[in-house]
């Protein structure tokens, strides 16, 4: 370690509390504590202060309606256009030359578009989609890495009202077809591959696999061309190439749909419990001003800012926050197609210093990898354009955080800790950069307006210090409506926990634990239900035990999060084989390809342990908590209440020796 390090480590660690640095809050655009005051005491009216930093073809009459909670409804009967929003009002107040996106392909080609050339794109493709039979409503699926045209896809569905499915690149042909199947969708469009480190990845035959699972008809299929002629592929009767077929469109006019404030932006799914992904519903209003309010009062966007969240498109942080959110505001969103060390480890902070990012917003997994790469990455470029940072996904633990502070932020820059989930649609707790203390490890108070707290398993508040469960006493306007086609799912998964249905007191349960202290920090400790959260993405356990249990010669099969030191968890399986087969290598390697057949390879297992039993409790339930512990190396509790103790040395040695 060197002497410089070594002082920032003593110096550092001593220190649990930093003042924003004066020069940020001089130019914050959000500085007065009272807010916190005004939005109590003013709500829900509040939330107008949201909805007006977006243009209304048509003002809305109420600013919520709690008329049939928890099925909320908010700025009702209010009409807008989230593409509008995004592009045309930039355009029309003279920024059209202002650099709406920067790209930065992976192998260093770049592509920049202004609001105008955006604007175009847009047009085109939405006339495009149009003249496939794409109508209002119809669920158009979008299965696209890092690439441009995702973000132009997206913007080109709002624009005529047909809600997206953004289905994550690198998620698996069977996650593909789940999901449309799930929608209904019958248009798609997808690419022939894309490049990671360098090497070119094969998309379309994944996709048309994907395609065979399909259980309806599909109308068409759109193929952006990514690699040229690096790839062959042939299209189908109901394909198209995007390139040729865009250009029959060229020069569109395409004007943008009223939608209502309720109407679908989006669908979005995301893991539960059980094996079925959920289908997030989010609207046109809430939604898009939400991402815009928070976009602003927490990453403190300004239009003649350059901005750089480096999450991918296919998660929810790239919806809220490279696209809605940042172009609402109309200011220049990065994006980066590739991986962070490629060519090399400096690839992010040679991107910061190249393009002069004012804000950066990453996950803590990716500061842990950092971190362990070194410090004289980040020393090697000139960071001081940085304003403010931040962080999604999952608990940043303080040593990460300082790292952050000092090495990216040279000790200039707050950090914006936000928690927050695909369902609240936008950030929820969090400190207000030019407002807040920021106490490193927790996430902050709850926003202005959100009335989050930490309670007991009977749903009272918990004394500072204590342990218990995030809820959320009330709506807010970026909150999900419904899982799609499932009303039941939806109360079910959220809202049965701690309301009061008789007295029609909602409470929303985000399946989080947490402690809360004297100042109302709330600190998150993890999920508390059967989620995983891998490198700040959610799995859940249920849908790759379905897969593992699905592999011929696997009789059962339990899967846990075990500590990670970048990945912050990490998949453990522990299988039992079938009468007639043996755990070994062949078993292993056809239960770690079925993992990534069903799901992907960010679900891919750091341990498969096959085992003649798993550890039960008398009455027949599996021991999660101490597979998990076994996963951590954790130190073992008593395990004397256990049916079968003795196989628990037997696992733990499988784990340690491996
Ligand atoms: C879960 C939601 C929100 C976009 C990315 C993940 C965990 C999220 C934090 C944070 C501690 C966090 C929670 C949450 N999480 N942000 N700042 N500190 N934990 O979205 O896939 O819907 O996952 O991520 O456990 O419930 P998601």
């Amino acid at each position: 370690m060197s002497q410089d390090n070594a002082d920032l480590e003593a110096r550092l660690a001593e220190q649990d509390t930093f003042e924003p640095p004066e020069s940020f809050v001089e130019q914050a655009n959000i500085t007065d504590p009272g807010i916190y005051e005004e939005f109590e005491e003013n709500w829900p009216g509040c939330w107008e202060r949201a909805a007006d930093l977006l243009s209304w073809d048509e003002e809305y009459d109420a600013v919520l309606d709690d008329g049939d909670a928890p099925f909320y409804e908010w700025f009702t009967n209010g009409e807008l256009n989230a593409s509008y929003n995004c592009l045309d009002r930039h355009v029309e107040d003279g920024a059209g030359d202002n650099v709406a996106i920067e790209w930065e392909g992976e192998l260093g080609e770049t592509r920049t578009y202004t609001y105008e050339e955006l604007l175009d794109e847009v047009e085109d493709t939405a006339a495009m989609l149009r003249g496939l039979g794409v109508e209002e409503d119809d669920i158009v699926t979008l299965y696209m890495p890092m690439i441009p045209e995702l973000p132009i896809a997206m913007l080109a569905c709002a624009r005529i009202g047909a809600p997206h499915s953004v289905v994550f690149a690198g998620f698996s042909a069977d996650a593909l077809a789940t999901r449309m199947n799930s929608a209904d969708s019958e248009y798609l469009i997808t690419c022939d591959g894309y490049y990671r480190r360098g090497d070119a990845l094969d998309h379309i035959s994944k996709t048309n696999e994907g395609l065979e699972g399909v259980e309806h008809e599909v109308s068409d299929v759109v193929v952006v061309d990514r690699l040229g002629d690096d790839l062959d592929h042939e299209l189908a009767d109901n394909q198209h190439d995007y390139d040729d077929l865009v250009a029959e469109y060229e020069g569109s006019t395409v004007e943008p749909v009223a939608r209502d404030s309720e109407d679908m932006l989006f669908l979005m799914y995301t893991s539960g419990t059980t094996g079925q992904p959920k289908g997030v519903k989010h609207t046109t209003g809430g939604y898009l001003a939400y991402s815009a309010w928070t976009s602003h009062a927490v990453l403190d966007i300004e239009a003649d800012d350059t901005y750089w969240c480096s999450a991918d498109i296919g998660w929810i942080t790239g919806h809220s926050y490279i696209v809605y959110g940042p172009l609402a505001l109309g200011t220049t969103s990065v994006m980066y197609e590739g991986t962070p060390d490629y060519p090399d480890k400096d690839r992010m902070w040679e991107i910061v210093e190249k393009n002069e990012v004012d804000i950066f917003y990453t996950a803590p997994t990716a500061i842990r990898a950092f971190m362990k790469w070194g410090e004289e990455y980040p020393a090697q470029h000139d960071l001081s354009s940085l304003r403010l940072l931040g962080t999604v996904g999952e608990p940043i633990n303080p040593r990460a955080w300082k790292w952050y502070y000092k090495h990216i932020g040279n000790e200039e820059c707050p950090i914006v800790d936000t928690w927050w989930q695909t369902e609240t649609g936008g950030m929820m707790i969090t400190t207000l950069p030019g407002v807040c203390e920021m106490k490193p490890g927790s996430a902050g108070p709850p926003l202005p307006g959100i009335d989050a707290q930490v309670v007991d398993a009977n749903g009272e508040e918990v004394d500072a210090g204590q342990a218990g469960y995030v809820t959320v006493n009330n709506p807010w306007p970026g909150m999900l409506r419904t899982l799609y086609d499932n009303d039941e799912r939806f109360i079910n998964e959220y809202w049965n926990e701690y309301s009061d249905e008789e007295a029609d007191e909602w409470v929303y349960f985000p399946e989080d634990g947490a402690k809360i202290d004297e100042d109302d920090y709330i600190t998150i400790l993890g999920r508390v239900d059967d989620v995983i959260n891998v490198s700040g993405h959610r799995l859940g356990t249920m849908e790759i035990e379905s897969a593992v249990v699905g592999v011929e010669g696997v009789a059962e099969a339990a899967v846990v999060g075990g500590d990670h030191e970048v990945k912050g968890e990490a998949v453990y399986v522990y299988a039992i084989p079938e009468d007639g087969y043996e755990g070994g290598e062949e078993l292993e390697g056809r239960a770690a390809e079925a993992i990534l057949d069903s799901i992907g390879p960010i679900a891919k297992p750091e341990e498969i342990v096959f085992t003649h039993e798993l550890p039960k409790t008398r009455s027949g339930k599996i021991m999660r908590r101490l597979l998990e512990d076994i996963a951590s190396g954790n130190e073992l509790g008593n395990t004397s209440t256990l049916r079968n103790p003795d196989v628990v040395d037997d696992i733990a040695e499988q784990v340690s020796t491996d």
